[in-house]
């Protein structure tokens, strides 16, 4: 299994360093290739938990943003365009065609959940966008959303409204698993933590 997934994340770095040796250069790419290593981490502790196919998680899991190494931008069709880079590489690596493809599948529906191919809903493939969710609701990510938002005012007016998504998110029902729910509500409360303490701080704004 290491093997196979050690080949998979060299596969996805020189998808990165074919598109870097054109001259194109994006910052993105940094954040990306961190943020699919965490991924793989919270699809491991996911599968374990939910006894699915580890392997195929954390393969799905290192493959399901390729396509965002490329120059080209495909926008909600990422999952999709990655789902059809990896195929002709999983081939290689001799994974039985139910694996590869719930793999391919788990990859292709992490963005919107549609497949371009005919595939039942497996448990890898929630496994897969629940980690990726869940990585995308960390601290970090709150830090990068309210940098660039400007004066204070507008920081509190932003946090406010925010706070009425992920209050939403905390009530349930989007996470397909139950331990990708768990992981996931605690990415929110520190959320909700810090913007609300932000909104009541900003309540004692008060000019003597
Ligand atoms: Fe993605
Ligand atoms: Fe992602």
């Amino acid at each position: 299994m290491i093997e196979r997934l050690q080949k998979t994340a060299e596969f996805v770095k020189a998808r990165r360093a074919t598109t870097e040796a054109t001259g194109y250069v994006n910052p993105d790419f940094d954040y990306r290739w961190k943020h699919t290593l965490r991924v793989v981490q919270y699809g491991k502790q996911l599968a374990e938990a939910e006894g699915a196919d580890v392997e195929v998680c954390m393969s799905a899991c290192l493959l399901h943003d390729i396509s965002k190494f490329d120059a080209e931008e495909y926008g909600v069709e990422h999952g999709r365009v990655s789902a059809r880079i990896a195929r002709p590489f999983l081939e290689t690596l001799g994974y039985d065609e139910k694996r590869l493809n719930n793999i391919c599948y788990s990859i292709a529906v992490h963005v919107d959940d549609k497949s371009d191919f005919e595939h039942p809903v497996t448990l890898e493939s929630k496994i897969v966008s629940d980690a990726d969710n869940i990585d995308r609701f960390g601290a970090y990510r709150l830090l990068i959303q309210f940098s660039e938002t400007g004066n204070y005012e507008k920081l509190v007016e932003k946090a406010a409204t925010r706070l009425l998504t992920l209050k939403k998110y905390r009530a349930g029902g989007i996470m397909g698993t139950a331990k990708g729910e768990e992981l996931f509500n605690r990415q929110l409360d520190v959320q909700i933590h810090v913007l609300e303490r932000l909104v009541e701080d900003s309540q004692l704004t008060i000019e003597i």
